[in-house]
């Protein structure tokens, strides 16, 4: 069965301004699902959390609505879902928190794959203890980040290994599930960042073997929420800082202030949203987690044959320089275009209805690496499940048009 992408592009009011979103990697478009559940939220009344009066006791409600949806895309327990305003935040205090039982001598091992926000909390936190930082290095002529070097890379003294499920500018996907074992064998957790990986292919936390999984609701058509899921077990064993009076149970007391309870019920929705995606009527009465499941699975199909077309269309141009070629990638290209800087490229594009990023997106380690980040760093692209082929169609014409005369 064929995916549906014009019903799933009717979801999305935004999508009817005439723009290619190609910018879905630094944050995609809300259906109307959503932004109703947000609105729905505010108009039933909702108060802080734990009070005696209903509206409280609907914010209880939105918030382990929320804990099981996202539960439920990752395949972990409710238990083990910290909610927070975003990715970056969350890492920093896992970082802070976990680092307490680092000391000198003590070994952490980062990825040049990784989205800073994987990268500099731990650096940071090592520096904080006295921790060896050891570097995963990527190799440039695929993007690749080769999971056999971590036999060298990791000891009996590594603490923790961070890892990135998907490169945020070229999509490379490693081998996660071998990387969190090796980190296991020498005693050491694995802290997973799957903010680029989750809007593109189903998830499971315990099959990856990531003792930390990172996502952001806002990549995968949901609000500004992040979360960290984890084992509750492991939680218990660590003690973040917190307000005296806070909760003191897990995962509470990883969670800062007040939440945005609306928004959770948009988190909830974009996991609903998510589920509906898969066209095959078998699956539509499973539970929440089968239909994501089924629903991802479908995703990553569509996305990858609609980012062969884009890929195929981008390395027959002359004037392209596309980095990044690895077997298992998110949808997610990375390019220059001879004559031009990323920014007059992202220019030249948004003129023609197409919006791409350009700089180094965060990917400060991989950027440096490639040698792009002292000159604007490269242009991306990025599809999510709500593109569509006259898009990819528009983006190639946008690109053609930028070849000097009799290069292409
Ligand atoms: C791969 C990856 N990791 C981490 C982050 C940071 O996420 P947040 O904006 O939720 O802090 C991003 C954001 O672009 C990302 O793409």
């Amino acid at each position: 069965m064929t995916f549906d992408v014009s019903r799933v592009r009717a979801a999305y009011p935004a999508l009817s301004d005439g723009y290619a979103y190609l910018d879905g990697a630094a944050g995609t478009q809300v259906p109307s699902a959503v932004i109703e559940a947000i609105a729905d939220a505010y108009r039933a009344g909702i108060g802080n959390a734990g009070g005696a009066f209903p509206a409280s006791g609907r914010s209880d409600a939105i918030l382990a609505e929320c804990r099981r949806a996202i539960a439920d895309l990752t395949g972990a327990v409710p238990e083990g879902v910290i909610l927070g305003p975003n990715m970056t935040t969350l890492t920093y205090r896992l970082a802070e928190t976990l680092s307490r039982q680092w000391g000198p001598g003590d070994e952490v091992v980062v990825s040049r794959l990784d989205h800073d926000a994987n990268v500099r909390p731990w650096v940071q936190a090592a520096a904080r203890r006295g921790a060896v930082v050891r570097w995963a290095e990527v190799d440039i002529s695929t993007a690749e980040l080769p999971p056999g070097q971590y036999a060298e890379l990791l000891s009996e003294r590594t603490r923790l290994v961070a890892v990135t499920a998907a490169s945020n500018i070229v999509g490379t996907r490693p081998d996660v599930t071998a990387i969190a074992a090796a980190a296991h064998a020498v005693g050491a957790l694995c802290y997973v960042d799957g903010v680029h990986a989750t809007p593109h292919v189903p998830v499971d936390v315990g099959a990856l073997g990531a003792d930390f999984y990172a996502t952001s609701a806002y990549k995968w058509s949901g609000p500004h929420i992040g979360t960290v899921v984890a084992d509750p077990g492991l939680l218990e064993t660590l003690s973040p800082d917190k307000l005296v009076p806070a909760p003191g149970g897990v995962p509470g007391r990883f969670e800062r202030g007040t939440p945005g309870f609306a928004d959770l019920a948009g988190v909830a929705a974009a996991v609903e949203h998510l589920a509906s995606l898969d066209p095959d009527p078998k699956t539509a009465t499973g539970s929440r987690r089968e239909r994501v499941q089924a629903s991802m699975a479908a995703v990553e199909h569509y996305e990858t044959e609609l980012f062969a077309r884009l890929l195929g269309g981008l390395s027959a141009m002359g004037h392209v320089t596309l980095y990044g070629k690895a077997a298992r990638r998110a949808p997610t290209a990375f390019f220059t275009v001879a004559g031009y800087t990323p920014r007059e490229v992202a220019e030249r594009l948004a003129a023609r209805k197409v919006n791409v990023w350009n700089g180094d997106n965060y990917a400060w380690e991989l950027t440096g690496a490639f040698g792009l980040r002292d000159s604007g760093g490269a242009v991306r692209a990025g599809l999510v499940h709500y593109n569509d082929r006259s898009e990819v169609n528009r983006l190639l014409a946008a690109v053609a048009e930028l070849a000097p005369d009799g290069v292409r």
